[in-house]
């Protein structure tokens, strides 16, 4: 078995970045805000993976679905000896199915933001997968990364992206556009992107999914605040917030909220911010898209929509994009 190849994008310190991030989203004017990375600490990430198994949230089991029908003709059209590369590749379910498919990919290359569970689960695929080379990065991809050399363009080996759990939807139109432009930009001609896309339907089904009846994803959400009190000197309480997702129909989003119960002043490594009662910190967006306005997405970004796999119900949509 051969050792872990481990690249850290990480030059900043994570606890700095995030500190600064806390103090531009609560010292704006308007609605507070916290980014929705911070979400997958440790625990996060653990949280998020018991959310993926509640009733309510349709997505991951429909993925899944999906692509177990959808694998076969993807293994034919990427043929033999891909190198894969997976972003906020996260516990690494997916991932294995994808391998099984292909047969023989040559590398993978899964970058996520949470250390901890990168790397036991790259380690885990290392030894079950030893004719696959493993090189694990550790990075936000939302800033520019050094991708290791082995995804650099090889003639005889097709770049396989893989974007499954529709993480996409947490960009705005805009940003969504510019990452999957991003992507386009690492591959060649041929080469594809295989990207799982949360679809619009009823508002309550969608609700359900982010406010499940054990409130997980409530937990999930006050994480986010508990990740505050534990790594800076603060009186912020958890029992003054609740959590709350609303759809928010006209932009088609999820909203995810953290409400302050009580007005409250909190202090945080020597600054103080102020709360009115019922106010909200916004801490993620999730955006719905219809297949088609997905694919014009795509197209805008420079791929061809080669194929669309969907589940009857039409909850869920995997695109296999080739870029053009
Ligand atoms: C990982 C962004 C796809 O939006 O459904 C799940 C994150 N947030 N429950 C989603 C999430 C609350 C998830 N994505």
């Amino acid at each position: 078995m051969t050792k872990l190849n481990v690249h850290r994008q990480a030059q900043v310190n994570q606890d700095d970045l995030f500190l600064q991030d806390i103090f531009a989203g609560w010292s704006a004017e308007g609605q507070k805000t916290l980014p929705c990375k911070y979400f997958y600490d440790e625990l996060g990430s653990q949280l998020f993976d018991k959310i993926c198994q509640t009733p309510e949230y349709y997505h991951t089991r429909t993925e899944l679905a999906i692509l177990a029908g959808a694998l076969p003709e993807v293994a034919r059209r990427v043929g033999a000896q891909a190198d894969i590369l997976e972003f906020g590749s996260g516990a690494g379910i997916k991932i294995r199915k994808l391998i099984d498919a292909l047969t023989t990919p040559r590398t993978y290359i899964p970058i996520d933001i949470s250390e901890e569970i990168l790397l036991a689960s790259s380690t885990r695929l290392n030894q079950q997968y030893p004719d696959l080379a493993v090189f694990p990065v550790v990075a936000d991809y939302l800033s520019p990364i050094q991708l290791p050399e082995q995804f650099s363009h090889q003639p005889d080996h097709k770049k396989l992206v893989f974007f499954p759990g529709s993480t996409i939807s947490n960009f705005e139109p805009k940003a969504a556009i510019h990452f999957m432009k991003h992507i386009r930009s690492l591959l060649a001609v041929g080469d594809a992107l295989l990207i799982g896309v949360d679809l619009v339907k009823p508002a309550e089904r969608i609700l359900a999914a982010y406010n499940d009846a054990q409130g997980v994803t409530a937990a999930f959400n006050m994480n986010l605040l508990k990740r505050i009190q534990s790594s800076y000197q603060t009186d912020l309480k958890l029992e003054n917030f609740y959590h709350q997702a609303i759809y928010n129909v006209e932009r088609s989003r999820i909203e995810m909220h953290l409400i302050s119960k009580v007005q409250q002043e909190i202090n945080l490594e020597g600054q103080r911010f102020c709360f009115a009662e019922q106010e909200s910190i916004h801490t993620e967006n999730s955006y719905k898209y219809s297949i088609e306005s997905f694919q014009l997405l795509a197209r805008n970004a420079g791929f061809d929509c080669t194929a669309c796999y969907t589940d009857v119900d039409k909850l869920f949509s995997v695109h296999y994009l080739t870029a053009s």
